[in-house]
């Protein structure tokens, strides 16, 4: 039991060492988390630790649902946030921009999550009905963090 705790904190603890040493505030910093999934007849359950699946401390959690179909969320960047972002139920997809290249992700496992630094921009659709999505975050909601405008965001990234 204990061989098995000191591996899990070996294989978070290099997951968050291969985050910090890519370029900061760029996709390749974005990435799946896998959750741990403790998969039992009875239904399936994953739990998630501060400091030690998620590599920030989290202050909020909020959740979007009743999405209607063809609606779409996001259209902003954070100047400072760390998320993590996770589908509960349902699927979605995410198109995620650092002002060079753009990657889609669709999420549709609650044992996922997707971690997105600061200085990316995000758009989200294709939600599925019934669909949630539940973020956590690295700190409380302030909308001075938010880059809502996308050639604002563009000019704000440091020149490569
Ligand atoms: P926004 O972040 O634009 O949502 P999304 O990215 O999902 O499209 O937020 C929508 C509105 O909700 C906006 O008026 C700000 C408000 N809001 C809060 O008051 N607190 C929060 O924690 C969040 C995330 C949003």
């Amino acid at each position: 039991m204990a061989l098995r705790r000191i591996a899990a904190a070996c294989h978070s603890a290099r997951a968050f060492a291969s985050i910090l040493k890519t370029p900061p505030m760029s996709l390749e910093q974005c990435r799946i988390i896998d959750l741990p999934k403790i998969s039992d007849p009875r239904g399936n359950l994953t739990f998630i630790e501060g400091s030690r699946h998620v590599p920030f401390d989290i202050r909020r959690v909020y959740y979007l649902y009743d999405v209607p179909g063809g609606a779409e969320r996001g259209g902003h960047a954070h100047k400072g946030l760390h998320q993590l972002i996770i589908a509960m139920s349902g699927s979605f997809d995410i198109v995620l921009d650092d002002g060079r290249e753009k990657k889609r992700i669709h999420l549709c496992r609650s044992y996922h999550g997707l971690y997105v630094c600061p200085m990316i921009w995000r758009e989200m659709d294709n939600f599925s009905s019934g669909s949630v999505c539940m973020v956590l975050a690295s700190n409380l909601y302030d909308e001075e963090d938010y880059y809502r405008n996308y050639e604002d965001f563009v000019a704000a990234l440091p020149a490569s």
